[in-house]
């Protein structure tokens, strides 16, 4: 019993004590040890329980230096942490953020599906027959000048060819082909032109193309359409010209302007003096190109729309570079952290 008060009242409060307590109760020739050898000259009667009592002895010994050593050690953990200055500034890791673009991109989608649009793509490397001759080109017609194409295969004649996409128009021939109408679908991606490069243009540039066609689809419908998007893009004050255009998949056909985000219609730098900036070329669908692909124009019409993805996320943000879209310099980029 005194044997017991005695390693209850031990206190252990560092590695030194910890190693008195093993030398005095724990090891060989300790109290514990000594006191099981005399076990052998107790009476057989009082042996069972004083075996008891000396097992339990040891026990509660060996659990309070077990306990001892692991409080020490953790104790010593905390106190190795003080030593780390915890007021210094953490480290921060870079992540990355959406492109402005994507983020233009995405609420298009969101915009055009909200209005029963679903989304289809194609490829960038496409053939010539599906960038141009489906959709009506003439077989002279400049828009496949080496000026403006890139070529990656010319071909013993113009279908042969295997370009970069210059627009996103040969995914409505690959719709038309594979599907029945009604059609509604947007088409976004990347497209390529060999132009000079410019603050306004670059040699890749992002499209979204619209394609409806249904029966009795009709120039209303498509007004309708692109003034709902404008509004949705633009905020509700926006204003939207159409001027006549031309293209050869469509007929009649459009260029849509909208009011200049920086002077609102009065003139200015980005405008060039105009008041309105370009965003997208529309039109009704040519028959000749409905029935390049199997549908028939007199059951059915439809229109379509192809719009600059980077042009609107230079609108959108009020920055008066395109380039700046594709230099990917991270100080340009993280200001658009959401
Ligand atoms: N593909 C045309 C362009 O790139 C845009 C367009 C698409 C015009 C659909 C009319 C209809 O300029």
């Amino acid at each position: 019993e005194s044997l017991q008060q005695e390693i209850d009242r031990f206190e252990i409060t560092g590695p030194d004590q910890l190693e008195e307590f093993r030398l005095r109760f724990l090891v060989r020739k300790g109290h514990i040890a000594s006191l099981f050898k005399q076990l052998k000259d107790v009476s057989p009667e009082e042996k069972p329980l004083v075996g008891q009592l000396l097992n339990r002895l040891k026990t509660a010994a060996e659990q309070k230096y077990e306990d001892a050593g692991k409080s020490l050690a953790s104790s010593a953990a905390s106190v190795h942490s003080l030593k780390d200055d915890i007021t210094l500034p953490g480290r921060t890791r870079f992540t990355g953020s959406e492109h402005p673009v994507q983020k233009v991109l995405g609420d298009m989608k969101q915009i055009f599906q909200a209005m029963g649009f679903s989304i289809e793509t194609g490829p960038e490397l496409e053939c010539g027959t599906y960038n141009f001759d489906k959709l009506n080109f003439p077989p002279n017609h400049p828009a496949r000048d080496m000026q403006d194409t890139f070529f990656v295969r010319i071909g013993e004649n113009g279908e042969d060819d295997v370009l970069l996409r210059t627009h996103t128009s040969p995914v409505q021939i690959r719709v038309m082909l594979d599907q029945e109408p009604p059609l509604r679908v947007i088409c976004p991606g990347k497209v390529y032109r060999n132009e000079a490069i410019s603050a306004r243009s670059y040699c890749v540039f992002h499209q979204l193309e619209g394609l409806y066609i249904d029966r009795n689809v009709s120039f209303a419908d498509l007004k309708a359409t692109i003034y709902s998007f404008a509004k949705q893009m633009f905020g509700p004050d926006v204003r939207l010209r159409f001027r006549p255009s031309f293209f050869p998949f469509t007929e009649p056909s459009a260029e849509v302007d909208v009011s200049c985000y920086l002077c609102n219609g009065k003139g200015c730098k980005v405008c060039k003096q105009t008041g309105w900036l370009e965003i997208l070329g529309c039109g009704m669908v040519h028959p000749n190109v409905l029935k390049n692909c199997g549908i028939d124009p007199e059951e059915y019409s439809g229109y379509a729309f192809g719009m600059g993805v980077d042009r609107t996320a230079l609108l959108r943000y009020r920055i008066d570079d395109i380039r700046l879209f594709f230099e990917n310099d991270a100080r340009m980029l993280e200001q658009f952290r959401a």
